[in-house]
Formats: C-alpha cells, sequence, structure tokens
C-alpha cells in the first residue's frame, strides 16, 4: 500500500512538473512564475465597506496578487466550526484568514497556522507599535502565530438626539432605558447580544465585572461563584427580561441588534466600534449623525468591557504563502489598518494609526484619547486550547439565567462545577 502511495505520488508530481513547465502563467508556492497569484482570504460577514476598500487598495499595490474572499458566518462560533472542519483535513482551500482572539491558542496547538516569526523578522516588522495586549493574543509558547489586524471592546452608543447626555451606570441606564423608550421612532430603549453564542458570553463578562466579578483568577482558578457574579448576573437578567428590550432578545445577535439600531429602533445599544461606521453609512443608516458614544455603564466596581478583535494567519497548508504574508503584513500594517478604521469602524492595534488626522475624523472613539487606555484594560476571556469547551459552559448556562429559567445563584454554581470538571482534565 504505502509503495503504492510512493508511485502515485512521485507519478502526479511529475504530471505536476510537466504541466506548470507548460503553462508559464501559472504560479508556485516559489513564485517562480509571472502571472497573478490568487489567494483566498476567510472572513466573516463584513457589514461595512471595509474589506472591500482594503482588497482594493491591496491589489492596487500587489498587482501580481489577487484576493478572493470567502465569507464565513457573521457568528464566531459558526465561523470556528466550518474553518476547524477545513483546517482539520488540512485543506489548502483557503490561504489566509481572520481569527478571533479567542482562537490562536487552538489553532496553533492543533497545527492549524503558520508561524509567522521568519516572515516577520526578514521583512522588519516593528512589533513594539502593537497595541500588546493585542499582539499577544496571537502569540503561543512564544511563536506569534498571528498578527492583529483590529481589536474590539464593547461600547454604549446613544441616541444624542433624543437623550442628552448617556447613563454612567446600569441603574441609570435601565432609568433612562424605560424612561426614552418610544421617543423618536424607537420602540426600545436598549438593544444587546443575548442569544446562546459568544457574543453573550462577552455581555456577560461585562455584566460580572462592572460588580467585581470574574470567570477566572491569574492563576486559572475558577472564582466565579462569588457574591459579585451573582450581583453583576442579577443586572443582567433584570436588563434582558425587562419589557425596554426586544421580547425576543435571546435571539439577538450582532447582526439583530446593530439592524434594529441604524433602522432608529432603538435608544441604547451595546456593540462593538464597529457599529458607529455603520450609523453613518447613509445607504443603511436611518440614524446618520445621530449617534453618541460613551464607556458601558458602571456597577459598583467601575465600568467593564470585553475585550474582543480579529487577527490575520496563514493557514498551515497554503499553497501561496509567501502571497498571503503579503496580505497579511498589508492589513496588519499601516495602510491596511488605516482603511479599516475609516471604512470598516474598528479600532487599530497599530498605535501610530490612531494619530492620523482622517482616522480621527471617521470615529469620535479613535479621536478620544481614552480610547488606547480603555481598551487596553478590556477584559479577556480565558486564554486556554480548550476555550470552545469553557465558552460553551458559560453560554449554555447563562442563557437560561438570561431567559429567567435559572436564577443567577444557580448559574454561577452551575457554570463553576462544570469548568472545574473541564480545567481538571
Ligand atoms: C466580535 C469580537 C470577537 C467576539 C465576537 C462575539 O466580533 O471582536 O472577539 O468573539 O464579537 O460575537
Amino acid at each position: 500500500m504505502r509503495r503504492w502511495k510512493k508511485w502515485l505520488a512521485a507519478t502526479l508530481g511529475l504530471a505536476m512538473v510537466l504541466t506548470t513547465a507548460a503553462c508559464s502563467s501559472s504560479s508556485t508556492e516559489e513564485g517562480k512564475n509571472e502571472g497573478p497569484v490568487t489567494i483566498t482570504f476567510a472572513r466573516g460577514k463584513d457589514v461595512t465597506e471595509g474589506t472591500k476598500k482594503l482588497i482594493e487598495a491591496f491589489e492596487k499595490a500587489h498587482p501580481n496578487i489577487k484576493v478572493k474572499v470567502k465569507e464565513m458566518p457573521a457568528d464566531t462560533g459558526q465561523n470556528h466550526d466550518q474553518l476547524v472542519t477545513m483546517l482539520s483535513s488540512q485543506s489548502s482551500e483557503i490561504d489566509v484568514f481572520d481569527l478571533d482572539v479567542i482562537w490562536p491558542a487552538e489553532f496553533a496547538k492543533a497545527g492549524y497556522l503558520q508561524p509567522l516569526d521568519r516572515y516577520i523578522e526578514s521583512d522588519g516588522v516593528d512589533l513594539s507599535k502593537y497595541i500588546q495586549g493585542a499582539l499577544n493574543a496571537g502569540k503561543v509558547d512564544g511563536q506569534q502565530f498571528a498578527m492583529p489586524r483590529f481589536i474590539d471592546a464593547g461600547i454604549l452608543f446613544y441616541r444624542k438626539d433624543l437623550v442628552q447626555t448617556p447613563p454612567k451606570t446600569w441603574d441609570e441606564l435601565v432609568k433612562m432605558a424605560k424612561e426614552n423608550k418610544g421617543q423618536g421612532d424607537t420602540k426600545f430603549g436598549y438593544l444587546m447580544q443575548a442569544k446562546q453564542y459568544e457574543g453573550l458570553v462577552c455581555n456577560f463578562i461585562e455584566f460580572i465585572g462592572a460588580y467585581g466579578g470574574r470567570i477566572l483568577d491569574e492563576n486559572g482558578n475558577v472564582v466565579i461563584n462569588s457574591p459579585e457574579t451573582v450581583k453583576g448576573l442579577k443586572k443582567m437578567i433584570e436588563v434582558t427580561t425587562s419589557d425596554f428590550v426586544p421580547s425576543n432578545i435571546s435571539t439577538f445577535t450582532e447582526l439583530e441588534s446593530h439592524t434594529a439600531f441604524i433602522e432608529g429602533q432603538s435608544v441604547f445599544i451595546r456593540n462593538w466600534p464597529y457599529q458607529y461606521a455603520l450609523a453613518q453609512d447613509p445607504k443603511q443608516s436611518k440614524i446618520v449623525d445621530k449617534v453618541g458614544v460613551a464607556p458601558l455603564p458602571s456597577g459598583d466596581k467601575g465600568s467593564a468591557a470585553a475585550l474582543g478583535g480579529w487577527m490575520m494567519g496563514i493557514n498551515k497548508y497554503s499553497k501561496h504563502k509567501k502571497e498571503a504574508w503579503e496580505f497579511v503584513k498589508f492589513a496588519t500594517g499601516m495602510e491596511g489598518q488605516k482603511l479599516t478604521a475609516i471604512h470598516g469602524g474598528s479600532g487599530p492595534t497599530l498605535l501610530p494609526v490612531y494619530d492620523d488626522e482622517d482616522v480621527k475624523k471617521a470615529n469620535p472613539l479613535f479621536a478620544d484619547k481614552n480610547f488606547v487606555d480603555g481598551i487596553s484594560a478590556a477584559i479577556p476571556r480565558p486564554v486556554s486550547p480548550v476555550y470552545p469547551e469553557i465558552s460553551d459552559v458559560i453560554q449554555i448556562e447563562v442563557s437560561k439565567a438570561v431567559t429567567g429559567k435559572q436564577s443567577a445563584e444557580d448559574t454561577v454554581k452551575n457554570i463553576e462545577s462544570k469548568l472545574k470538571e473541564i480545567i481538571k482534565k
């Protein structure tokens, strides 16, 4: 059997050499042949102009490389599962892909990612210019497996045509959402992400964080079962079961919530920075120039934002790694991040991009001196190669709580015992 396989490989190899020689416009990994190479870039659905503008600029700067987008699901969990199916079969269908900040540990350990250190070094990419937290999310066992493309943190957006000043505390938010619901054309006071998926984990971290609760401590011990976490979760339940959020809030991801907001249906929304660019897009939004931004409300321990964001990595089995790296370097470099900030509305990870006048104009968040500090203080989700298991437990349990089916106390107890088991393994 093995000999047969060897023969087949040799024959196929020879056939490939012959075809390549006969057809000079095709290309190889070494890039010896002329003619454009097409690389496939997988990323979640982009509702902004960001990806389009980024690729246009890249192709203009690199006439020999074309970028084809493979659109993945908007839901990061579904995106993750499709990627794992593809990458675990060593498929070369995609060359380069966006990774949620919570994936690099898992993907690097599974051998899906090409280490980038060699490219970074030979091209002299200055890593000290990046927000270090964002950079470190792509570092596994001392090697850089992914480069940070943009950074996310939970933000409060409000209709500045309807309320003068945004709420400072969650209690104020509850009060203002109740009182202002119905103003203008609004139907709701507040929108968030409460479906059973990754976004729910982010919203949960923010509520409990505001009251001093957390999931794991610095040493990875499970510390979720605390009065602080219970208090934060109770506030979350108060909001999700109120009459100022849509009655089907437990089906809302970013997509449902941002759509309702730009249609003018809500006074407040919790979302990621891209929400601003979307609200300012006259082709999609009914609320252009009517949106203000603020930190998320505080609990008794301050305001807490979940840290999110997306990185870029190269498929270990890509046949066009060199070209894929050119794209990674461009997208995560000065010009690419500028375009993503201006047209996609997402926060740069490369610090000098914040000094750019067009970037400052595009989103008030980026002109705010406190934004980088705030985002650097955002709360990361647990870093672990088994993060999907950890997240699943939180999603299932918190989902029961926010739909009013389980008390805050039972929820944190259940999460505690299940996480302890996962971590013991
Ligand atoms: C955003 C964040 C990402 C997070 C996701 C949850 O895309 O950047 O980190 O996991 O939302 O829905």
